[in-house]
């Protein structure tokens, strides 16, 4: 079968890649990948959805898998399937669980789902008059979507009126400011949970521990992710029954019997694990409609079922007869980035800030075969060679009978790479 990959990034490389393992599939193509993906699969370059569509159309693509929000949220799902195209993802409707935090919380706090306290305000005024006076610490989020930067944590009430002022009146993630989920900051231990579902069953899979600020010992800005590892560490059988039981079943269910939406594909719930008496509560800090990247690095190479069958199963609301099964061997990614460098006019900061692109980058042949590289931002230039083109560059993946095995084998293989300013935390995977 021919497989379409929507996506340019790691993660959506690493979808490619299992697809292309799949005895079942002949081709996968990805709209618009990288230098990277392109080792991988064939890169076609589409840029909206209606051309995606055409393409899928025109070739007899029977299946498309989407990796990032951003089509979702244009209702690339809703386009496809009226054109009677195999596609996974949830639609527009769903899609608003990340689009919007806002109404994301609105909508789970209905469900009586786990959430922290928080109200929505469109006016900054009024916003700063409630951080005023709350008397807690909170979390300040910009609406809507924000490449995982939206979200700033404030340790005092001067921090969060400024996190009100950049989001809302500097607009610094652009309209995605026009509202501001002001949330309770909660103080626990954070999970990444994912789960495949048709609407009405719901398969977990594993989970995987994100590192999202930018310095190590988690220190410096938000980032998209720095790396990532699983197995995770707190998930046993009782954690994702508790999981499951009030969080992703009461929200599949919910959504599907008061608001109409049939959530199809993957759910990605950002949670705070907060231990309250004897008991774990689950609360919901965000929702995503897709796979985490770096989650995906390193759940999808421990993911042994076809993923083929996983998505007919969901096309075909009969996830039911799906068990997944999975590499017990952990699985870590170390993120090359962009990081600081010269320029003709002073310093970059490098990644999340200012970075040069267009650097050239060696040493990716060099990498052992037992590890795997994706790429997030890397292109081929006019020459050929092989060149940044993002703040997340490319990524190592390695395994390990246990995490200190992983961990020491991908830093010694990022050691084979290199470009000017290659920056990388080094305590990805260090408990
Ligand atoms: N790793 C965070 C995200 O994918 O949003």
């Amino acid at each position: 079968m021919k497989v379409l990959v929507v996506g340019t990034g790691g993660r959506d490389h690493a979808i490619a890649w299992k697809f292309s393992q799949s005895p079942r599939v002949r081709r996968v193509y990805v709209a618009h990948g990288n230098a990277g993906i392109a080792r991988t699969a064939e890169c076609v370059n589409l840029r909206t959805i209606e051309e995606m569509a055409d393409f899928a159309e025109k070739e007899k693509i029977d299946l498309t898998f989407v990796g990032p929000e951003k089509p979702l949220s244009a209702g690339i799902a809703d386009l496809f399937l009226s054109r009677g195209l195999n596609i996974i993802g949830p639609n527009q409707k769903a899609s608003r669980l990340e689009s919007s935090k806002c109404d994301a919380k609105v909508m789970m706090r209905d469900l009586g789902i786990p959430v922290p306290e928080f109200e929505n305000f469109s006016d900054p005024e009024k916003a700063r008059d409630y951080i005023r006076s709350v008397g807690y610490p909170v979390v300040v989020k910009a609406d809507g979507l924000a490449a995982g930067k939206g979200s700033l944590v404030c340790d005092s009430v001067e921090q969060a009126e400024e996190a009100v002022r950049q989001i809302m009146e500097e607009r610094v993630f652009g309209d995605a400011g026009q509202r501001v989920d002001i949330e309770k900051r909660l103080y626990g231990r954070e999970l990444s949970f994912f789960c495949f579902t048709d609407g009405y069953t719901i398969v977990p899979m594993v989970a995987a521990q994100d590192y999202k600020r930018a310095r190590e010992n988690d220190e410096g800005k938000n980032t998209g992710g720095m790396g990532s590892y699983s197995p995770h560490p707190w998930l046993n059988d009782p954690l994702v029954k508790t999981i499951m039981s009030r969080v992703a079943e009461p929200l599949i269910r919910g959504v599907r019997e008061k608001y109409s939406i049939l959530y199809r594909g993957i759910l990605y719930l950002g949670l705070m694990l907060v231990e309250e008496g004897d008991d774990v509560t689950p609360y919901v800090l965000e929702i995503n409609i897709r796979l985490g990247d770096p989650e995906a690095q390193v759940i999808l190479p421990r993911l042994k079922t076809d993923l083929v069958d996983i998505s007919e199963a969901i096309l075909a609301g009969d996830l039911k007869r799906i068990s997944p099964e999975w590499d017990p061997a952990y699985r870590l990614c170390l993120i090359a980035t962009s990081g600081m460098t010269k320029g003709k006019k002073g310093w970059y900061k490098g990644y999340p800030d200012r970075y040069k692109i267009g650097l050239p980058i060696e040493g990716v042949e060099n990498i052992d075969p037992d590890c795997l590289v994706f790429h997030s931002g890397t292109e081929l230039d006019a020459s050929g060679r092989l060149v940044t083109t993002g703040g997340r560059v490319l990524c190592v993946v390695s395994s390990g009978a246990t995490l200190g095995e992983a961990r020491e084998k991908a830093l010694l293989e990022m050691e084979k790479i290199a470009f000017e300013g290659i920056y990388y935390r080094k305590d990805i995977g260090l408990q």
